[in-house]
């Protein structure tokens, strides 16, 4: 079967073989099903947007003239980006390790996934799509304090390789590196991901990701009373474990994206003060290929 559907597409199966993780968007592969899911996915969030998402990403969605109904086109979507804030949304074929993705995003560009979910299961998400990538996150490129914010979580990344390369005892080194780069994901997460804003004396929006592609979620984060909101501490996030697979029971607010890109300075002071060398364990789970990443990066 041809298309670019999730779990589904020969194109990226081969690219992963080959061992190859930046590749080209072959745009003529996308099936009508597959823009049928795009256009599914678009039509009924636009109104949610509206509602929950940030005054930033309404922007950027406006600036980036993403079609309603076509997959969008990679080439076409960093025309309307590049110029913004020197981002691009780079294609890849799948995971991409920890040091590799934080370099990435240092260099400003975002690696993107280009394959779209099943029409038929809208909903079901087993891991993230294009309609993720770049309706979900893109848009919020736009925007300068925001751009600026993610090319610091890269800094921190390099800062995290540099300091290990100086741990002598391999063991410690390991050990060292698995906790701090739980604690980069775990702030990723309750921020890039998950992230609400609260500007003070203004209704609460969302401009995490994650919520922002989701349909269900996005309204949940805002209305629910089931969600523990509360106003972000680093030390919090950085020792609080989360689980990918239901809605999330606690989420934190940022005042503005200037408040978040000076708390990952204070990430990065942490770091190089020992403060994330031992973060309380469980999820996310850290692999071989985040540590060989890192690893790697602090021989160069
Ligand atoms: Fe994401």
């Amino acid at each position: 079967m041809m298309g670019l559907t999730t779990t589904e597409a020969p194109y990226i199966e081969q690219a992963r073989s080959d061992g190859e993780l930046y590749i080209r968007q072959p745009y003529e592969l996308y099936s009508e099903e597959n823009h049928q899911a795009w256009a599914g996915l678009y039509a009924r969030m636009t109104d949610r947007w509206e509602r929950y998402a940030n005054e930033h990403f309404l922007r950027g969605i406006a600036n980036l003239c993403l079609s309603p109904d076509r997959v969008p086109n990679l080439d076409d979507v960093n025309q309307f980006l590049n110029p913004l804030t020197g981002f691009r949304a780079k294609a890849v074929s799948g995971y991409v390790p920890a040091f590799l993705f934080f370099d990435c995003l240092r260099n400003r560009e975002f690696p993107t996934t280009i394959t779209i979910r099943r029409a038929d299961k809208l909903d079901y998400l087993p891991e993230p799509d294009i309609f993720h990538d770049i309706a979900g996150h893109v848009p919020m490129h736009t925007d300068r304090a925001f751009a600026d914010t993610l090319v610091r979580f890269g800094d921190v990344a390099h800062s995290a390789a540099e300091r290990v390369q100086a741990i002598t005892d391999p063991e410690k080194q390991l050990r060292v590196l698995d906790s701090n780069i739980r604690a980069m994901a775990r702030f990723f997460w309750f921020t890039i991901e998950f992230g609400l804003m609260q500007v003070p004396g203004q209704p609460l929006k969302a401009y995490g990701s994650g919520l922002l592609s989701s349909y269900g979620e996005l309204e949940y984060s805002i209305v629910s009373p089931e969600v523990q909101r509360y106003p972000v501490q680093l030390e919090w996030v950085i020792n609080q474990s989360f689980e990918i697979d239901h809605y999330q029971p606690l989420l934190f607010s940022v005042e503005s994206f200037d408040h978040l890109f000076s708390l990952v300075g204070t990430l990065e002071e942490w770091m190089k003060a020992g403060k994330l060398d031992n973060v309380a364990p469980g999820e996310p789970g850290v692999n071989e290929e985040d540590l060989r990443s890192f690893l790697l990066a602090s021989l160069q």
